[in-house]
């Protein structure tokens, strides 16, 4: 049997992987600023976190909600302590695109609506409704097409106060992500996440926040939305959370009632995902990971605003955007076959970091060196 083509995959075969580094079936060492999609958060192979999956792997590895798991109320514990939401309530589910969709539907299921507002070039993952509110029709299935979701502008408030003024009470929910990861790195402005908040409050609506690619930590706040003062309705998560332990979630403000079989999953909150989500949660807190993320974060943005090529650096934290001219679109590839550094893009010609938030300032540093060098490949001899 072969495997079904649906990913560019490039010519490399990772076979281990410690912090920010991975090395290939040869040996080749590389550094890793993309983290696998911003998946990995504590960094590769982080020893507590492979200590207590292994311990919880000798103990149980997974039963399903039918019975008590004293690890989900572990985890729940400690994600309202570093995330500093301690009223909120967790369901636990396995990816992104789950978790956006399961708050999508407690959205409906609260306010009995069908409208969602979601933005242009969101990404909220490829699960039916998700994928419906997702901007990009090349990847939205003809059953996955609906009436029920609009998108507007992205920063706009006057097209959102507007969109309100005529359809508000039909509206179950917005949807943002704090910072848009596939759509280039494009942060919501702290005023228009604060006009999202108080137009839902206006007219009975929910306000999503899809941090899974933004959350965790990422920005430099536990949630990229706390960087605006306000507080979404329901938070979905995923990609940190388990540092590649497959793990998603929705926390769920207490204006929200839970119902039996409102929402469910079979295998999502089990005890091996929790073991590694706690893991992952301790080292954030031991190693200051956040205010890592905001100290080196800060550092890059600075560096890369000092070359002259690049334009539009963009992002918070260690999720870092910007633009490459189009003389120099082969830099990503260049950057990963010849300086051995894994990055991310979008397109047209935006490359993107997205490393582990243990980065110390020493790889930031060695990485500025090898794209200036890089970079100046490019130029006329
Ligand atoms: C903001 C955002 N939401 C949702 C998703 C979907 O997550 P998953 O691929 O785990 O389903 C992604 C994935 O890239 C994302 O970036």
């Amino acid at each position: 049997m072969k495997l079904f083509d649906v990913y560019p995959i490039n010519d490399i075969t990772i076979t281990r992987a410690k912090g920010t580094r991975v090395w290939d079936n040869e040996e080749t060492e590389y550094m890793d600023l993309y983290g696998g999609h911003a998946v990995i958060s504590i960094g590769h192979t982080h020893p507590h976190w492979v200590k207590r999956i292994e311990e919880q792997l000798e103990k149980i590895a997974f039963y399903s909600n039918s019975i008590k798991i004293p690890l989900q109320e572990e985890l729940a514990t400690k994600l309202g302590e570093v995330s500093g939401k301690k009223d909120f309530e967790l369901f636990l589910c396995n990816s992104g695109a789950e978790a956006n969709e399961n708050a999508l539907k407690l959205a409906s299921f609260h306010t009995n609506r069908k409208k969602i507002v979601a933005f242009e070039k969101a990404f909220h993952g490829r699960t039916s409704l998700a994928v419906a509110a997702t901007d990009n029709p090349s990847i939205v299935a003809p059953v996955n097409e609906t009436t029920n979701i609009v998108f507007l502008p992205f920063n706009d408030n006057e097209a959102l106060a507007g969109y309100f003024n005529t359809n508000g009470h039909e509206i179950a929910a917005v949807i943002i992500e704090g910072i848009q990861g596939v759509g280039g790195i494009n942060v919501a402005e702290d005023a228009f996440l604060c006009t999202i908040r108080r137009l839902c409050d206006d007219y009975g609506a929910v306000y999503i926040a899809d941090s899974v690619q933004c959350g965790y930590g990422r920005s430099g706040q536990f949630f990229s939305h706390d960087h605006a003062g306000v507080e979404a309705d329901i938070y979905s998560m995923a990609k940190g959370m388990g540092n590649g332990f497959p793990i998603g979630g929705i926390i769920i403000s207490p204006k929200f009632k839970a119902k039996h079989s409102m929402l469910g999953t079979t295998f999502g909150g089990n005890h091996l995902a929790c073991a590694a989500a706690l893991a992952v949660l301790e080292v954030i807190e031991k190693e200051s990971l956040m205010e890592n993320a905001e100290k080196v974060g800060n550092f890059l943005q600075e560096e890369l605003k000092s070359i002259p090529e690049l334009s539009g650096v963009r992002g918070r934290g260690l999720m870092i955007g910007f633009d490459v001219p189009a003389s120099h679109k082969n830099l990503k590839k260049d950057l990963l076959f010849k300086y051995k550094i894994f990055t991310g893009e979008a397109k047209p010609n935006v490359i993107r970091l997205l490393p582990s938030l243990a980065l110390t300032m020493d790889d930031a540093a060695a990485f500025i060196n090898s794209l200036k060098i890089a970079i100046a490949q490019y130029q006329p001899s």
